[in-house]
């Protein structure tokens, strides 16, 4: 019994766990650092995962260091996604682990950063080159072409870096009296600007402008270098309360570029790879220059798309809530049906060990008294002496004539089989005694007798003749001088051969053995 509710446990865990099936596309996010820019994008990305529907995504975030997103996109490709989406910290870096994931047939989106190799699916991000060439036409501009300038780069070796300070060069060479002070390295992070600028060794007086390759190192030269009369630029332009666009409108930066995230767009992108649908190899995202004149509209405007992503989010929340439970409440009626179905298994099981427990004592009880002697057997089980004369004729002729007799009443079985017995061993020699004769012996219609024998013994009356009459055999083997035939022609059977049968059956060996 136990093994079978084991059996049903497990098949239920299975069912249940059936419910919660695989996500159509696991996609694997590898974003190079962990920021405000990358919080956005990571925000978007989940939430055109969850527009896509049935879309897994993994994020992991290298913070910057090339060896950990390294192994990183190892372990993703090691957890089996369907495609990778990657932010490369530098280019030449990181690009083996992409080979490698893009040669095991993984699709690989390159985003925002590029890599030295070719081995991508696709590659999406804004114009790098051309944020810095717009940036330097503005300084170069808000100047009247005459200034002094510093540029404070982002991580070395990173795809934006080269591009933006190429733009930023080559819109400067049309500026012959902009002088470019100092080009400082830092690495994207605010404190890595005000380091670059406190440990420069020449001349930063009389600056006009920095152009600061994102908007946290602008802050960062400007923490450095204090507010007096320079003014500040940067690229991002994130909206928000700490975002650039806000820096702008509230003249503590001059100038920004919205770097755009749109990873809502990524991840459509991706979904088209996987499901074979037409897709642009390389797409550049649209971004554009913030200043003082266009940041309070567009300030509004993004705050009013966050605020409808932050709705889109809650919703989304919401949904996911109410998912979760439907799930938990589709656990919960499964195994409520699983315990129910336990319940019944478990109580039939019971009510069927009962049947047979009784059905085997009652087969014991009957035996017992079958092969006691008649006069051994006691009227009623709890007295020891026996019962008076008279009481156990009534007793015996109740017995005789009724016809409902308590199956369940140990007296009344003990009697009806101390009657039937005597009315079986009268008649044992008889070879053509019917189950009528033992009936109309016992006051009985043919079907009351077998009814109430079947009942009280398990067996039929033919059967029980069949026992009597081989035990009588048995002890006249053991006490007479008799043959095997002429025993069984002394207790009713015709065919010595179908005795010996039914002898072997019932004591497991031939008469003959009885004698050894
Ligand atoms: C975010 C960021 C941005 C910058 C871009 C360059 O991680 O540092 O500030 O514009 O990456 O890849």
């Amino acid at each position: 019994m136990q093994k079978l509710n084991l059996c049903i446990i497990i098949i239920l865990v299975v069912l249940t766990s059936c419910s919660q099936s695989g996500k159509r596309h696991k996609i694997g996010v590898s974003q190079c650092s962990e920021d405000i820019w990358r919080e956005k994008q990571n925000a978007e990305l989940r939430m055109g995962a969850y527009l896509q529907g049935d879309v897994e995504l993994r994020f992991a975030a290298a913070y910057d260091s090339d060896e950990r997103q390294v192994q990183q996109i190892d372990s993703l490709v090691a957890t089996g996604i369907d495609l990778l989406i990657v932010a490369p910290n530098q280019v030449a870096t990181i690009s083996p682990a992409i080979d490698r994931a893009f040669d095991k047939g993984i699709p690989v989106i390159v985003f925002e950063r590029k890599t030295n190799s070719q081995k991508f699916t696709a590659f999406i991000s804004a114009d790098n080159y051309e944020m810095g060439r717009v940036m330097g036409e503005y300084i170069a501009s808000q100047l009247h072409g005459k200034g002094r300038v510093v540029e404070i780069m982002g991580l070395e070796g990173s795809s934006p870096a080269i591009e933006r300070h190429n733009g930023f060069a080559d819109a400067l060479k049309n500026f012959p009296n902009i002088e470019v002070v100092a080009t400082l390295q830092g690495d994207w992070t605010e404190e890595s600007a005000v380091k670059a600028v406190k440990d420069y060794q020449g001349d930063l007086n009389n600056i006009d402008f920095v152009f600061g390759q994102n908007d946290r190192m602008a802050m960062g030269a400007r923490i450095a270098l204090g507010t007096s009369t320079i003014k500040y630029c940067g690229i991002d332009g994130l909206p928000g309360e700490d975002g650039g666009i806000r820096l702008v409108r509230d003249s503590i930066l001059d100038a920004t570029y919205i770097y755009p995230t749109h990873g809502d767009q990524i991840v459509d992108l991706a979904i088209s790879i996987l499901e074979g649908n037409p897709y642009e190899k390389e797409t550049m995202m649209m971004s554009a220059l913030v200043t003082r004149d266009n940041a309070n509209v567009l300030l509004m405007e993004s705050q009013e798309i966050m605020r409808q992503a932050a709705q889109l989010d809650e919703l989304h929340e919401k949904a996911d809530s109410y998912l979760h439970e439907l799930d938990t409440q589709r656990i919960i009626s499964w195994m409520a049906v699983g315990v129910i179905v336990l319940l019944l298994i478990t109580l039939v099981l019971l009510y069927l060990y009962h049947l047979r427990k009784i059905t085997l004592q009652r087969e014991r009880v009957v035996n017992t008294l079958w092969n006691m002697k008649v006069e051994d057997i006691p009227t009623h089980p709890e007295e020891s002496e026996p019962k008076k004369e008279s009481e156990s004729m009534v007793v015996t002729e109740n017995t005789k004539s009724s016809d409902t007799l308590d199956e369940d009443e140990p007296a009344a079985v003990s009697l009806f089989i101390t009657r039937f017995k005597e009315v079986v061993e009268a008649r044992l020699e008889d070879s053509d005694v019917s189950v009528e004769d033992l009936a109309a012996d016992m006051n009985l219609s043919r079907v009351q007798l077998y009814r109430k024998v079947k009942a009280i013994s398990g067996s039929s009356p033919v059967e029980l003749l069949r026992t009597a009459r081989l035990n009588r055999a048995y002890q006249l083997l053991l006490t007479t001088d008799k043959s095997v035939s002429e025993v069984a022609y002394a207790v009713g059977f015709t065919a010595p051969s179908y005795f010996t049968k039914c002898f072997k059956e019932e004591y497991g060996m031939v008469p003959g053995d009885v004698r050894k």
